[in-house]
């Protein structure tokens, strides 16, 4: 059985997860036999075993969890506790490297959840455990990596089998989408963009577009927050990429075609960036309702539009709603990044206007629970 879920870690998307290949231990196969406990699927026998590791793993005793899960058959993703923790849970959160690294080593998942949907990373960094929160977030990294080589192998053969490329929000491109208070909302009350960025686009755009002059490119419009910082900078060139119809014609309401410089480009960036014919000093990225695939693939394109002493940013949502996953994702893309001949740096920015009052009211799901905000600042490799 395939326990992971591919679910969207790009902000704002509509899961109601907002995971990277986040795995709940309940869905792991489990023995079935005739006096299985009904309610956790587990034996009396199995039962006792997984009591017992997890005992051990509290105590920090080494040599008793490896007999109990090498010699003995205990199930080393044991979860029949009352928050359905398993062992990973408990070492991360009692601190206990050593037996984190075996349990990652006896093939434990490094994102199994409990009941409430909290990983073992989490519970290593509200206790304060950094080396046990390293040790997890590189597994991460490590694990995530290995999938995605996995999944890119099967892409291939697909489309070498000539199967067609899915659209990813083809859903939301053709929703209605209404401009209200300082938000730009989708038929199901998600926010696509909402005016509390507002000082982290200031930051991106001076990033991007430190003096006048320059030639700049922003995919996806939203509210416009990025280009009017821009415009401030009057660049030479101010070329826009936006696919949504309904953010199109708002665009041509306020007058953006006319502004000076400004060049937009309606259509998907997919199909915009091949036919570009200029490079940029300034790039940035920020759509909506993608996955991670997706902005990989632009940071992939960005060498080809990106002048040598240029400056690429993007918007960095990555599972804005789990700092474990947000610190592993923040470093698959600096991975990324450098295997397209890109050097990343983050700028730790604050961001309170994400918790003023009354921000969220109105919007279906909250998409961004993180205290800080990581700005990225990517230049080519020197
Ligand atoms: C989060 S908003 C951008 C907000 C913008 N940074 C600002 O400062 O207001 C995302 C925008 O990307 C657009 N978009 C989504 N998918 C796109 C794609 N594949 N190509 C171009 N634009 C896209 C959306 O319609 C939306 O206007």
């Amino acid at each position: 059985m395939d326990t992971t879920r591919e679910e969207p870690i790009i902000k704002r998307q509509k899961s109601d997860e907002d995971t990277v290949n986040q795995v709940d231990p309940q869905e792991q196969d489990n023995v079935t036999t005739a006096t299985i406990d009904e309610e956790e699927g587990y034996t009396a026998e199995e039962r006792a075993l997984g009591e017992s590791l997890i005992e051990a793993v509290v105590a920090g005793d080494l040599s008793k969890v490896k007999v109990l899960v090498g010699e003995k058959d205990a199930d080393v993703c044991y979860s029949g506790t009352e928050q359905g923790r398993t062992p990973l849970h408990y070492a991360a959160e009692s601190g206990h490297l050593a037996v984190v690294d075996y349990l990652l080593s006896e093939r434990h998942p490094y994102n199994l959840v409990d009941k409430a949907e909290v990983t073992a990373g989490e519970l290593a960094l509200k206790n304060g455990h950094t080396e046990v929160y390293e040790r997890l977030v590189n597994e991460g990294v490590r694990s995530e990596l290995v999938i995605r080589a996995m999944q890119n192998a099967f892409q291939r053969q697909e489309e070498e089998d000539g199967q067609i490329t899915v659209i990813p929000n083809e859903d939301y491109l053709q929703q209605k989408l209404h401009y209200d208070d300082n938000k730009l909302m989708d038929a199901n009350d998600d926010a696509v963009m909402m005016g509390w960025e507002g000082p982290l686009m200031v930051e991106h755009a001076k990033v991007m577009c430190p003096k006048e002059g320059l030639d700049v490119l922003n995919v996806g419009f939203g509210l416009g927050l990025i280009d009017m910082e821009l415009q401030k900078y009057k660049p030479r060139n101010h070329y826009i990429i936006e696919a949504h119809p309904d953010v199109y014609a708002h665009m041509k309401k306020l007058g953006w075609d006319q502004k000076p410089g400004v060049t937009i480009l309606f259509g998907r960036w997919q199909d915009m960036v091949p036919t570009l014919t200029t490079t940029f000093d300034g790039i940035f990225f920020d759509t909506y309702g993608e996955f991670y695939d997706d902005l990989r693939a632009f940071h992939d394109a960005v060498p080809n539009i990106l002048n040598t002493d240029g400056i690429y940013t993007w918007f960095n949502g990555l599972g804005a709603t789990n700092q474990f996953f947000h610190d592993i994702y923040c470093r698959v893309s600096e991975v990324d990044l450098r295997e397209f001949g890109l050097d990343t740096e983050y700028v730790e920015m604050e961001i309170p206007t994400a918790d003023e009052k009354g921000v969220w009211d109105g919007v279906r799901q909250r998409y961004w629970a993180l205290d800080k905000y990581f700005l990225p600042i990517c230049k080519f490799l020197q």
